[in-house]
């Protein structure tokens, strides 16, 4: 059976950048994804990652936009630690070889992003996670002998021993349905968000929540689920991401009557106010009538106000984009988007090294909550969330390994339970719904009643239909009863984890009885410090989801009013 110092379960860039702290700081490593690392959802970050590196910047001031654009929910000391660490952090990856996008200077160039005080943006084009991943994967490669590449395997569940420290996985090599239990010292969680309860969303099909659920499964209390991030600019059909980096590089936001609207919501930072701000702005527009396109379902982002040159050099993913998937050549004429789920700010309850409240579990990037986004995450701050928390929870975790021996666990009773799960899925009658039939109506539904605007009657629906669809899982049928490449019986574990996140989704937004940050409540329309600066957790209790709550850290920002 395969033994590691830190085992690691997910290949983008949290879980890569984890990898390499922990082989460098002499740990035995695995790292272990249901795809091909480079086809990790980090590839879909597109307009860059945030740093104070220019000369006229401080990262004082990093921090303070990251606090501002979190609505105060967010963990000052945590903010700190990421800003801080920042400019290092991209310079080291420049060092690695990442071609940033450099200005006539020779200076790495930095573009504007949404929610910041100065351009503080690196990039490359509009592919940096893409850039980022490739570098890193060749880095890995360099560190072979150190680091096991487990591709294209699935992990089922967590291992815990005795005294309920985490102590491996069990997992299903997904070319040939072999089921493996692996023990490991410590386990890292870095295997992404659960935008898939949204339909539609901008993450890719594997972003199914399932570190999220496996974690909330072996006891770990999630933090701030009700926090999920609308982005403002999406493809109305599809839902794919236009990048913010068209608004950095000057683009407009216009109703149907051609007003760029957001001069009444933030008239200051117009199209750069921070996510949620701008996506309540659009969202108004479209249900007060002054949307545009078929139902008026959109709004108008005009990118032919950038010189055409600079959005071919800086935007050239949209533009493929653009004519492929919407017939529109967007240096010429408008392209319609709308506000579309994107990211989740909550997640696995962390402290600064990845650490959970399960010893031996860490988490790092979307799976996890440290709390740096708090209520609304800032773009361009996920790259840099995956980045630093990787490689502090690489390192805390290398650091842990070194001081203990290989933990004692059974692995033969939960490899047995999950393969008859398994088994069990793959035999089902074909009665009642098809797996992807439940998991549409899921994400359609979270689309309606858990999006921009919520409120209790739609919320508790919501709660009512996640009920239901979970009974209806629990005897969903799929097609391929073989074991090479069945995919169908991981979207019904997929669609298992999904359920889970949803439900903890649900369950904060009904709790959180103020509008804060993603979280608009039209039946409770104000910010509310006095009863809600504070984070919401839910745990896997006996009878379901059990809610609690913990302080926010504030250092040096009192929470004021929020005005871009
Ligand atoms: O719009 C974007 O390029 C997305 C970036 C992010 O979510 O950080």
């Amino acid at each position: 059976m395969p033994a590691h110092d830190v085992l690691i379960i997910g290949a983008g860039l949290a879980g890569q950048r984890a990898a390499l702290a922990a082989a460098q700081n002499g740990a035995t490593v695995a790292i272990m994804s249901k795809v091909h690392p480079v086809r990790s959802h980090s590839v879909a970050a597109a307009g860059g990652i945030n740093a104070a590196i220019s000369v006229d910047d401080d990262w004082r001031s990093h921090a303070y936009d990251t606090v501002k654009g979190s609505d105060y929910l967010g963990d000052q000391d945590a903010i700190e630690v990421m800003c801080s660490e920042a400019p290092a952090e991209v310079m080291h990856l420049e060092h690695m070889g990442v071609t940033f996008h450099r200005n006539e200077s020779g200076e790495m160039d930095l573009r504007a992003f949404g929610g910041a005080s100065l351009k503080r943006t690196a990039y490359v084009a509009d592919i940096t996670g893409q850039a980022l991943l490739h570098v890193l994967y060749e880095q890995l490669m360099k560190h072979h002998e150190s680091v096991a590449r487990f591709e294209e395997w699935f992990t089922t569940s967590l291992l815990l021993d005795e005294e309920g420290r985490c102590a491996g996985v069990v997992a299903r090599d997904v070319r040939s349905g072999r089921m493996e239990a692996f023990t490991a010292k410590n386990v890292i969680l870095a295997c992404g968000g659960a935008g898939q309860v949204y339909k539609p969303t901008t993450n890719g099909l594997i972003v199914t929540g399932d570190g999220i659920a496996m974690a909330y499964r072996a006891g770990a209390p999630l933090m701030d689920m009700e926090m999920v991030q609308y982005h403002p600019t999406c493809l109305v059909e599809t839902g794919i991401l236009i990048t913010e980096g068209a608004r950095g590089e000057g683009a407009h936001l216009l109703n149907s009557d051609g007003e760029r609207f957001m001069e009444k919501s933030a008239p200051n930072k117009m199209e750069l106010a921070s996510r949620d701000v701008v996506s309540r702005a659009e969202q108004i527009e479209i249900n007060e009538g002054r949307g545009v396109g078929p139902g008026g379902s959109g709004i108008f982002l005009d990118v032919t106000v950038v010189p055409r040159k600079r959005t071919l050099e800086a935007l050239r993913e949209i533009v493929n984009l653009g004519r492929d998937f919407a017939g529109v050549d967007i240096t010429r004429e408008p392209i319609m988007i709308r506000p579309g789920q994107h990211y989740i700010m909550g997640g696995v309850k962390t402290d600064v090294d990845g650490r959970t409240p399960i010893e031996g579990l860490y988490a790092a990037g979307e799976v996890a909550c440290v709390s740096v986004h708090g209520g609304n995450r800032l773009g361009a701050n996920s790259l840099l969330d995956t980045l630093i928390f990787g490689r502090r929870s690489g390192e805390h975790a290398a650091a842990r390994a070194a001081s203990m021996g290989m933990p004692k666990v059974a692995t033969l009773p939960a490899l047995r339970a999950d393969a008859e799960k398994i088994d069990a899925i793959i035999s089902r009658p074909h009665e009642g719904r098809r797996v992807s039939e439940i998991k549409a109506e899921l994400g359609e539904m979270m689309n309606q009643q858990a999006a921009v605007f919520r409120d209790e009657t739609g919320l508790q629906g919501a709660l009512e239909t996640v009920g239901r669809l979970r009974e209806e899982a629990d005897r969903a049928w799929i097609d391929d009863r073989g074991t090479v490449f069945n995919q169908d019986v991981l979207g019904a574990l997929e669609l298992g984890f999904l359920i889970d996140c949803a439900e903890t989704t649900v369950v904060a937004a009904i709790e959180r009885k103020e509008s804060r940050g993603a979280q608009y409540r039209t039946d409770f329309p104000e910010r509310d410090d006095a009863e809600w600066l504070k984070h919401i957790e839910v745990a896997r209790g006996p009878d379901g989801p059990a809610v609690s709550y913990s302080p926010v850290t504030i250092t040096q920002w009192e929470p004021e009013e929020r005005k871009y």
